[in-house]
């Protein structure tokens, strides 16, 4: 079953740009990209979009449907009424290139200011141990494919640019909880999360969590449990005595 849809798309680059309307043909099954590319090959061959798996496994489809943060590849067609018009927007917080494409580069900036993994000084490669607990608990952050959609949505820096320097945004907030969670990490994450990447500023709204393709509780499983630990090292009196002592 064929019918035409009403699909209104930004269009534009960076010096700006604006809605515009097309009609386009929908076949049973489809997702929003397959139609995207209907319409990037027969009417709009400079149609800037940006795919590569049409899985959801690759990350780089993400864009604003409707208003709503998703993966163009895993926006199944069905999901709308047949005269309903699909608007799609590229990510807002991150600047434009041309079209469906952004500059995603914050992203990247963010994630070489994250140390890697630091074992303990004195362990050699092949004597790291850890309890199977500890491999499954951060498990879960490791489905991450890097859509940021996540970062996309998260309002401190959706619509405050200026925020972007001090706030690294909840995939990478994660990175950190889950290097904190690692046992054999030496690296004193609950400073490097407060002080350099801003946990203190997200105010668990969960709409990260809210959008994740991968359905990572990222509010819940990371970012709560990070503040936790940032709060318990400041105001308990036996850590902050505990660290006290390490310290001398
Ligand atoms: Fe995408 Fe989820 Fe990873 Fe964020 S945590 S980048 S929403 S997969
Ligand atoms: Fe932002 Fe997620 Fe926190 S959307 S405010 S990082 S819970
Ligand atoms: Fe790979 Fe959509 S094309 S996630």
């Amino acid at each position: 079953m064929t019918y035409k849809g009403k699909f209104r798309v930004w269009r534009g680059d960076a010096e700006g740009g604006g809605l515009e309307d097309y009609e386009v043909d929908v076949n049973e099954g489809e997702v929003v990209l397959d139609v995207i590319h209907r319409l990037q090959a027969t009417q709009t061959p400079d149609l800037a979009v940006r795919w590569n798996c049409k899985a959801g496994k690759c990350g780089s489809c993400s864009a604003e449907i409707n208003g709503m943060p998703k993966l163009m590849c895993m926006c199944r067609m069905n999901t709308f009424e047949e005269g309903e018009t699909v608007t799609v927007t590229p990510m807002r917080t991150f600047p434009v290139i041309r079209d469906l494409v952004t500059d995603v580069s914050f992203n990247y900036q963010k994630a070489r200011e994250i140390p890697a993994f630091t074992p303990p000084a004195d362990l050699k490669p092949g004597e790291y141990r850890m309890q199977q607990v500890d491999v499954e608990r951060s498990q879960e952050f490791r489905k991450c494919i890097e859509c940021f959609l996540c970062q996309d949505t998260c309002h401190v820096i959706r619509d405050h640019e200026e925020n972007k320097e001090s706030f690294s945004g909840p995939r990478f907030l994660m990175r950190i909880a889950e290097l904190d969670m690692h046992p054999l990490d030496a690296a004193d994450r609950q400073h490097e999360a407060q002080d350099q990447h801003g946990l203190g500023f997200c105010n668990i709204t969960k709409c990260c969590t809210e959008v994740c393709p991968e359905h990572i509780k990222i509010t819940d499983n990371a970012l709560i449990p990070m503040k936790e630990r940032v709060a318990d090292r400041k105001y308990d009196p036996i850590v902050w005595l505990g660290n006290k002592i390490r310290r001398r």
